[in-house]
């Protein structure tokens, strides 16, 4: 499949995953600059199961709320509306993507695991070194593979390509995408999050999980992604040197990378209480 036919097949697929109409509303509300705390709250409690879990992610320790919230208005006025909308996304990707894809050795369970723990590490890179919101951190990690799921579903040539490339040579799966795939992972998730209507810095952390360059204009939230994922693709220890960061990233982020030990343990036990939530009974 050729680069041209892989956009053509991606434009005419009539059931790529959407987002709830919850999610589309409170974006339209929050875009069209009328958004207020009741009116937001009451579009989500519409959805009496979406509520119930945005509710139980909110009080999770992994959300970091000092008291517990039992209403969607009080989630809105103590986190705000773009952490609550964010959450709205974070709940509906887990709730609304297939847990059934397979091929071959492929486990998706697995890939939403790294998911996950790509979200929390992700989140806590972005709460310690305060570069960007943690909650944007937070989607963008669970998001940032988003395309495989895509790939294994529609594009299942160059999937299995992909995956006996990855076998034979021992190599990333990203690097056999570069090798074999007419399209990657990366260019479909950035394909649909702006499907799904998310903000831009949010596709541009999906699009650049795998190939970003710091710049003096990098808000931080690419670079909390790429080394969440190593860490998360490592056993939790990356070599700090290997990373090229601007000077303004660096020195929030390296002594993060260098003294896991400062934060490391409280992310993993967020980890296994973010599997217990996302992935229970999947
Ligand atoms: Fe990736
Ligand atoms: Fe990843």
């Amino acid at each position: 499949m050729d680069n041209k036919t892989v956009w053509e097949t991606l434009e005419n697929i009539k059931d790529l995953p959407t987002l709830p109409s919850v999610y589309l509303k409170v974006n339209k509300l929050l875009q069209d600059n009328k958004a207020s705390i009741e009116n937001v709250a009451h579009i989500i409690e519409v959805d009496p199961a979406m509520s119930s879990r945005i509710l139980h992610l909110v009080n999770s320790a992994f959300y970091g709320l000092r008291a517990k919230s039992n209403s969607i208005a009080h989630a809105v006025m103590i986190l705000g509306f773009n952490a609550v909308k964010n959450a709205v996304v974070s709940v509906a990707v887990l709730d609304t993507l297939s847990f059934k894809d397979k091929f071959q050795n492929f486990n998706i369970t697995e890939f939403w695991r790294h998911s996950v723990s790509v979200a929390v590490l992700s989140k806590q890179l972005a709460e310690k070194s305060r570069l960007v919101p943690p909650d944007d951190a937070f989607m963008s990690g669970l998001l940032h593979d988003i395309g495989k799921t895509i790939m294994i579903k529609y594009f299942k040539e160059d999937f299995s390509k992909v995956w006996q490339r990855m076998q034979e040579t021992k190599c990333s799966f990203s690097d056999a995408e570069a090798d074999v795939a007419a399209i990657d992972h990366v260019q479909i998730g950035a394909y649909l999050t702006r499907k799904w209507q998310l903000p831009e810095h949010i596709i541009q952390a999906v699009a650049g999980h795998h190939y970003y360059i710091s710049s003096s204009k990098s808000t931080g939230l690419i670079e909390c992604i790429m080394l969440a994922d190593a860490l998360a693709n490592s056993g939790y220890q990356i070599d700090p040197d290997l990373y090229v960061l601007e000077d303004h990233i660096e020195k929030v982020i390296r002594p993060l990378i260098t003294n896991t030990e400062s934060w490391l343990p409280q992310a993993r036990t967020e980890i296994e209480t973010a599997y217990e939530f996302f992935l229970e009974g999947k």
